[in-house]
């Protein structure tokens, strides 16, 4: 007996055979949509090849130029340094002066590009860094923005006891800072390519923290949610003038933020996170669902696309299992602060 013969012989009433052909049809629509998405998703992750980044002005005789955020240490120390071996020049930005100085004499050396950079708290929010940013690539044939920098609670913390100053600083940093150093920066890129047949590129660090309401991480996860709206947004805005926007969703990797040192399959280091992002940039891995958006790496992909097309990263079940898990990591984190004190 077919499915259609089924559903004929369940009942004498009409409307009861019409919601049952609905449940069908909502079932193949959703069963088709999945697998599509999960052929997509591996396709994306495991079977295309990599992205050309000529595409995006890089060269052997590096001519163009990628602005980095946060590019000192952990995930845009690596931007950074994977751009400069595709053969693109950089500009790197972040708080201390030192550090850039040093990556940047390691990358010119390593690489054979040129370098600028820029040292200041973005977390102060002062038009004069702007003005500064503006004026360092005011001559740069600018064709790639990574905004990577980017800051979370030092702990889990319940919203209510965070410190006011964490809380300023977070949105300051993940949001504020980013639009602005964005507007400087993407206006730079649109003049650049228009006319060319180079395109550009701005990618900014998303979260498994914004892709899923994180309890106890309340402001960082808003703050990240907030990027993928306006980074989506911004994506359909700068399409047509030849710049592909994208927001990265990362799942934790180890470096100073995320306090974890050791890598396992879910948790690569920023070498291999930067690679898998710069592999596959414009295509969208575990973020099938979403316009300008990817989550390049392959275990975080399989993740969000699980949570996705189950439970859903709005539902109860994810949130009460994020709580749980932040209480915990919260409780950990209190007593080790503890045994360190007694240390002292
Ligand atoms: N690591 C993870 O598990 C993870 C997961 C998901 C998303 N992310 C996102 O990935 C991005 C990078 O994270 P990460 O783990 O690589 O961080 P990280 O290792 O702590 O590095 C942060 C970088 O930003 C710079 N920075 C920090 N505060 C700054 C400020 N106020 N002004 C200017 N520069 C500042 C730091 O350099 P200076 O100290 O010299 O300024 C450093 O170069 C963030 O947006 C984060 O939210 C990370």
């Amino acid at each position: 007996m077919s499915i259609f013969e089924t559903i004929d012989s369940c009942s004498d009433c009409k409307l009861v055979t019409l919601l049952l052909y609905l449940a069908l049809a909502v079932g193949v629509y959703k069963t088709t949509t999945a697998t599509l998405g999960f052929a997509a998703l591996v396709a994306d992750c495991f079977l295309l090849p990599a992205v050309n980044f000529a595409k995006y002005g890089a060269a052997k005789k590096a001519k163009y130029w990628a602005v980095v955020t946060g590019a000192s240490d952990g995930i845009g120390k690596e931007y950074a340094l994977q751009l400069a071996k595709k053969g693109l020049n950089v500009v790197l930005v972040s708080r201390t002066q030192s550090k850039l100085e040093l990556l940047a004499a390691d990358i010119e050396s390593r690489y054979g590009v040129a370098t600028q950079v820029l040292a200041f708290d973005v977390s102060t929010d002062e038009t004069a860094n702007y003005e500064q940013l503006s004026a360092v690539i005011s001559t740069l044939p600018v064709t790639v923005l990574v905004n990577n920098v980017g800051q979370s609670h030092s702990i889990p913390v319940p919203f209510l006891e965070t410190e006011e100053k964490e809380m300023r600083d977070i949105i300051t940093i993940n949001n504020t800072a980013t639009l602005r150093i964005t507007q400087v920066v993407a206006l730079q890129i649109v003049a650049t390519v228009a006319g060319k047949s180079v395109r550009g590129l701005i990618l900014s660090m998303g979260s498994f923290g914004g892709l899923l309401p994180t309890p106890y991480l309340a402001t960082y996860s808003g703050s990240k949610a907030f990027l993928q709206q306006w980074s989506a947004a911004l994506a359909g805005e700068l399409k047509p003038q030849g710049v592909d926007v994208e927001l990265v969703i990362s799942y934790l990797v180890t470096s100073a933020m995320s306090k974890i040192r050791r890598t396992s399959v879910t948790i690569p280091n920023p070498k291999t996170f930067v690679a898998s992002v710069l592999r596959s940039a414009g295509r969208r891995n575990g973020a099938q669902e979403r316009f300008g958006t990817t989550t390049p790496f392959w275990s975080h992909a399989l993740m969000h696309w699980g949570i996705e097309n189950t439970v859903g990263v709005y539902s109860k079940i994810a949130n009460t299992l994020n709580l749980n898990m932040h209480k915990s990591i919260r409780a950990r984190a209190l007593k080790k602060a503890k045994r360190d004190a007694k240390k002292e």
